[in-house]
């Protein structure tokens, strides 16, 4: 069974990405019928328009950070998306399959582009907008021959209230489209390099954590589209997610998901300084009451921190609020703190010593991505081949 996934290096390495994938790439490492490729996305890094020395710093970061969790054997080499020009080649092929109101429909563009918000905005104006046309309507009808002067009044209201809506949605409008001169056309294209990714290595399974369901998705319709126009050649791949732990919440806001864009205190990174990942873990956001339960409805903060707290400890929801049930928030918290430390104490201490030696993971990087350009040549030649390219 073919494997692959990544991880994009824009930050630290937080707990989000070990729940929702790099837990799952671990067991898929210990079974022997799996092999696959795990990919240090740089390409898609860009999108975030880092700095040459930050983007320099966090993929040898997270390169680092897939060794020092043992990512790396004869099976499952690691590499970087970079240094595999297949990727980029078949991303241009896709994208001409590839419609942009599919693209613009991802939740994740959407989102990232700032979208979401203004097109809700806007739903809602339009909504009051009608309900105001509907208003009128009837005060028309009632004040058919009436010249009454409250008639007149009410009508005057609405109106106005009308001409406040219509601004209201032409400001928006403006927003959108300054948006969308800002907006990279990167951002736009990221799932169709990732349905590249995935393809190119005729994936089975694609460990990912729930954000990403969507990108999968994609993949797949890319490449039956593709199949169905050229012939059988592409794979279809499917996302797996781990069970009640593939969208980790924020520390913050446990509304959004966990992510490094959301800002510093609202992820816990894996190879944080102890204090700091105390620290984060002691301020994060709890809800009212003091009991330790699992209910996200009503307790959406608490029931994330027991979800961690089952990741790091292997324990189940029901048996953490059975262990802590009347401790306070305030004791979870500082048992969770140690309980992460404790989980990724030899993970973290094989990260300092791969610190300080930066060639063993190049020469790692490299022989990742010779593996991965001696299959990806041959698939993106068969792709090129059918398309008509001489
Ligand atoms: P990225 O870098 O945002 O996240 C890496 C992986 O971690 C998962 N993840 C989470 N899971 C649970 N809770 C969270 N809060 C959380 N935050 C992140 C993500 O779902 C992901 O699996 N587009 C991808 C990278 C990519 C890729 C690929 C993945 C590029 N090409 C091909 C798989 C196959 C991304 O930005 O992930």
């Amino acid at each position: 069974m073919r494997i692959f996934s990544g991880i994009k290096p824009t930050g630290p390495l937080h707990v989000g990405s070990y729940a929702g994938a790099i837990s799952q790439w671990l067991a898929f490492q210990k079974d022997p019928a799996s092999e696959g490729f795990f990919c240090v996305v740089d390409l898609h890094a860009l999108t975030n328009n880092p700095s040459p020395e930050q983007l320099r710093r966090d993929i040898m970061e997270t390169a680092a950070g897939y060794l020092a969790f043992g990512l790396h054997d004869a099976r499952f080499p690691i590499f970087i998306q970079s240094h595999v020009p297949a990727h980029s080649e078949l991303t241009w092929v896709l994208s001409t399959l590839a419609g942009v109101g599919e693209l613009e429909r991802m939740t994740q563009f959407k989102d990232k582009a700032g979208y979401a918000e203004i097109l809700k905005a806007r739903d809602r104006v339009t909504q009051r907008l009608e309900q105001t046309i509907e208003e009128l309507d009837l005060l028309q009808a009632g004040s058919m021959g009436a010249h009454h002067r409250l008639v007149r009044d009410q009508h005057k209201e609405v109106i106005d209230g009308y001409r406040s809506l219509k601004e209201e949605l032409d400001n928006l409008h403006a927003l959108l489209t300054a948006r969308d001169s800002r907006v990279g056309a990167g951002l736009l294209n990221y799932p169709v390099f990732m349905a590249a990714d995935i393809l190119l290595y005729d994936t089975d399974v694609v460990p990912v954590g729930e954000d990403q369901l969507q990108h999968v998705e994609l993949a797949r319709t890319l490449a039956r589209r593709f199949n169905s126009r050229y012939g059988e050649t592409f794979k279809l791949p499917r996302a797996k997610l781990v069970k009640g732990a593939s969208r980790i919440m924020s520390l913050q806001d446990p509304k959004k998901k966990m992510s490094k864009s959301l800002g510093s205190a609202h992820y816990v990174g894996i190879f944080e300084p102890a204090d700091i990942v105390r620290k984060k873990i002691m301020s994060a956001v709890t809800d009212s009451g003091s009991d330790i339960k699992y209910d996200p409805a009503t307790k959406p903060a608490l029931s994330n921190l027991i979800t961690l707290m089952g990741v790091v400890t292997g324990k189940s929801a029901s048996n953490i609020e059975h262990e802590y049930a009347h401790v306070g928030y305030a004791a979870f918290k500082e048992k969770l703190a140690e309980a992460f430390l404790a989980f990724f104490e030899s993970v973290r201490r094989k990260k300092a010593e791969l610190d300080k030696d930066p060639h063993h993971v190049l020469f790692e990087l490299k022989a990742g991505a010779e593996k991965a350009r001696e299959i990806t040549n041959k698939k993106l030649r068969d792709a090129q081949y059918k398309i008509g390219l001489v």
